[in-house]
């Protein structure tokens, strides 16, 4: 009896239903497990959610964002045609807000986005990425899709900087170090003082400094990228101007390192939308300091709330806090049924216990020590 295709690859161990393969280091990768609240917030009207699972503003972005694209929609916006590919607008914008020359920023779709670039344009196989952890995850995917080898450095305290283990650390193979400023979730801080030297003592390596939450920390080495071609910035519009939606972002670099960014750079990858929100949010930028203030008020004052509670919290400078429970998911379980989401950070590395809470406005977190304490009181922990 003849036998089937399927059949006779089964029996010599080919695959019977062949299909193109990705090279081996892409299969090694696994996809990044996206665990949001949105379906849940989405299934449940009955009350007010309380997103505090990423980071996002808690409120919405200035109006001038609304009136902008409402004026662009109203006014026979050209959908057909592709957006401005140089982001002239926004890039002029970006230049007085951050302080650095155009030929010095690249406009992305997200930070995700250039931390992707910067993979793409440094790193080839065999290339030692050195990352100091817990951090953010999703830039370890970027790495490892280059085929280069992430390094991932432990301090004993995840919430303190070691200069001297970065240093110990870095070798001949080391060709990039990924710093968070202020860090997601511990919410450490590299100093300027600490980057400048870092940046001088080696050349070789790229430094990129992920200041995704800079607007609320006040603080930046975005003025280095001037001096060095050997650091980049990532900042992003997802968290203090409220347009994660939008997803814009962009790198900031020496013009030596944005010449090599151009190359891989795709000019399309922000849509017209996203340029005109953007715009429209640095153009008000008291509207921005007034979000800014308010969440470092309730920081402040939740903070010491949980504190009196006798619940261990670490601040930070950015908009979330951690805190450290018996049992987390107990604590995430028990804000879930008053419609508030957090993050149970628990697995990540020296984080045992641990819960990220986005803080947002005074009165929201008001509202939401008010639920913990009824949680914690329940569980018997204070
Ligand atoms: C440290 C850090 N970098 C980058 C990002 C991604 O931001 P974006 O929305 O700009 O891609 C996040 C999002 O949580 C983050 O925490």
């Amino acid at each position: 009896m003849a036998l089937s295709w399927r059949n006779f690859a089964s029996r010599i161990g080919m695959d019977p239903e062949p299909h193109p393969r990705p090279p081996a280091h892409v299969l090694r990768l696994q996809p990044y497990r996206c665990v949001s609240s949105l379906k849940q917030i989405e299934d449940r009207t009955d009350t007010e959610p309380y997103k505090l699972d990423w980071n996002e503003s808690t409120v919405a972005p200035s109006p001038r964002v609304e009136e902008a694209l409402t004026h662009v929609l109203s006014n026979g916006a050209k959908l057909n045609w592709y957006p401005d590919l140089a982001a002239e607008d926004l890039t002029a914008a970006l230049e007085s807000y951050t302080g650095v020359p155009r030929d010095s920023l690249i406009v992305t779709n997200g930070s995700d986005d250039a931390l992707l670039l910067l993979c793409r344009t440094y790193l080839r196989s065999g290339n030692e990425v050195l990352v100091p952890v817990p951090t953010y995850t999703h830039f370890l995917v970027h790495v490892g899709a280059q085929n280069a080898r992430v390094v991932e450095l432990r301090n004993p305290n995840p919430f303190a900087t070691d200069l001297n283990r970065l240093e110990r650390a870095i070798t001949g193979k080391t060709k990039m170090v990924y710093l968070v400023s202020p860090n997601n979730p511990t919410g450490t801080m590299w100093t300027s003082r600490q980057i400048d030297y870092l940046c001088s003592s080696y050349p070789n390596v790229m430094f990129v400094v992920d200041e995704a939450y800079h607007e609320f920390s006040g603080q930046s080495v975005i003025h280095l990228t001037q001096t060095y071609s050997n650091l980049a910035v990532t900042r992003t519009f997802s968290k203090a101007f409220g347009l994660a939606a939008f997803r814009v972002g962009y790198v900031a670099a020496h013009p030596r390192a944005c010449g090599h960014l151009w190359r891989l750079h795709n000019p399309k990858s922000v849509n017209t939308f996203g340029q005109l929100a953007a715009t429209a949010a640095v153009h008000d930028l008291p509207y921005l300091e007034s979000y800014v203030e308010e969440v470092r008020a309730a920081r402040t004052e939740f903070v010491s709330r949980v504190r009196e509670l006798g619940l261990e919290i670490f601040d930070s400078v950015a908009n979330f806090v951690v805190l450290r429970v018996p049992q987390p998911h107990r604590l995430t379980d028990g804000l879930e049924k008053h419609n508030i989401y957090i993050r149970d950070r628990s697995t990540m590395p020296g984080m045992a216990g641990c819960v990220r809470i986005t803080v947002g406005t005074r009165e929201q977190m008001d509202h939401v020590f008010g639920c913990i304490k009824q949680v914690v009181t329940e569980q018997g922990w204070v």
